[in-house]
């Protein structure tokens, strides 16, 4: 007979965040996630410090998670957790993590991709500003630190990648950029905070010239390199007296370039429904631009998901719902799965 309540524990560690988080059903019951501010001084993520911090890490968050959510852990029905991409070191410490305790437990395991999560994180109750779930198909655009893709996504598990950035993602790129400026990693929302009170038509930068749906956002950081150290030699305290507008010329430039992929995107497919995810959807330009545009194009107009900002960056509860997907199909994982670092396909 089909259990009419299901509790799913997320588990994800693919990068320098250890996020933990208890569902039943599609409801969030906890989702915690412990930050390692170490990486802010080095300007990206060391992948041997983000290790033993999960390790440190994950049993306080689990803990943490089980004691929000009110449960018990033996009402726990199954474990899922990250299986890749990512960085290989955090990877094995969170399914190490997970494996002993579907194995203590004696519950199922089920293995996530960290993209699709993303993706899936939609499926959450409550999860996007429209309080629905996104009808099939639909276009996904994931613009995280470690990817920029245009997927179509068919169905749950049915994902289909038709763009992808040729070199840096755009969070990549927005850290690189932000430490040149002189910010902590991450970058991405230091840019966002002082392009508030910035004029984001002081400064043009070109926009990458990419065929298809493809990205490419090095030469765009390196045009903002070179623009800013020519800048540097007339004056040296450029920065300083533009950082409001360079941010917000910076910000808005990427906004564009995303936008105008997506309304490619969906001339080629006729698909109009454009889900965000990853942590740069949490962008408030990004958001909303799409926003804008969703509403005010004639004949282009589009229906737009973006995602609640608690699950744009990397989070438990994403890799939790997509468990319970999982969970609800029978796709359960043998102890014996290896985590891997680079993108596979769907
Ligand atoms: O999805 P995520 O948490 O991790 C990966 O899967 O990579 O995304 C992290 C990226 C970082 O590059 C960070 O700078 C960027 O998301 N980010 C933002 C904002 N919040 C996080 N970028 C722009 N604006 C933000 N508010
Ligand atoms: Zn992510």
């Amino acid at each position: 007979m089909k259990k009419e309540t299901i509790i799913i524990i997320g588990i994800e560690s693919s990068c320098d965040d250890t996020g933990v988080s208890i569902i039943r059903n599609r409801n969030v019951l906890s989702n915690i996630i412990i930050h390692q501010e170490i990486h802010k001084k080095y300007g990206g993520v060391v992948p041997e410090l983000a290790s033993r911090l999960h390790d440190i890490n994950l049993a306080k968050a689990v803990q943490q998670a089980i004691f929000s959510a009110k449960i018990n852990q033996d009402q726990i029905d199954a474990v899922s957790f990250t299986l890749g991409p990512g960085l290989i070191g955090p990877l094995l410490v969170g399914a190490s993590f997970a494996k002993s305790f579907s194995m203590g437990l004696g519950i199922p395991l089920l293995t996530v991709n960290h993209i699709q999560a993303h993706v899936l994180s939609h499926f959450i109750q409550d999860a996007n500003l429209n309080n629905c779930y996104p009808k099939f198909p639909f276009l996904s655009l994931v613009i995280s630190g470690g990817h920029t893709q245009i997927i179509k996504v068919n169905d749950f598990f049915q994902m289909e990648i038709l763009g992808a950035t040729l070199d840096d993602s755009v969070g990549e790129a927005l850290d690189k950029i932000a430490r040149m400026l002189g910010f902590y990693y991450p970058g991405g929302p230091m840019i966002e905070y002082f392009s508030k009170n910035g004029n984001d038509k002081k400064f043009i930068f070109s926009k990458p010239r990419v065929s298809g749906l493809n990205f490419s956002f090095s030469g765009f950081k390196s045009d903002v390199f070179q623009f800013i150290k020519k800048e540097l030699k007339k004056n040296t305290l450029f920065i300083k007296q533009n950082l409001y507008d360079i941010c917000a010329s910076i910000q808005k430039t990427i906004a564009e370039i995303l936008l105008e992929k997506v309304q490619k995107a969906i001339i080629i497919t006729g698909i109009s429904r454009i889900v965000l995810a990853g942590g740069v959807s949490a962008n408030s330009e990004i958001r909303k631009i799409f926003l804008y545009f969703s509403k005010n194009q004639k004949n282009k107009k589009f229906e737009v998901f973006i995602p609640k900002k608690e699950y744009t960056t990397d989070n438990g509860a994403m890799i939790a719902i997509t468990g319970l997907l999982k969970y609800e199909r029978n796709l359960f994982d043998s102890i014996h799965v290896t985590p891997y670092s680079k993108f596979k396909k769907f």
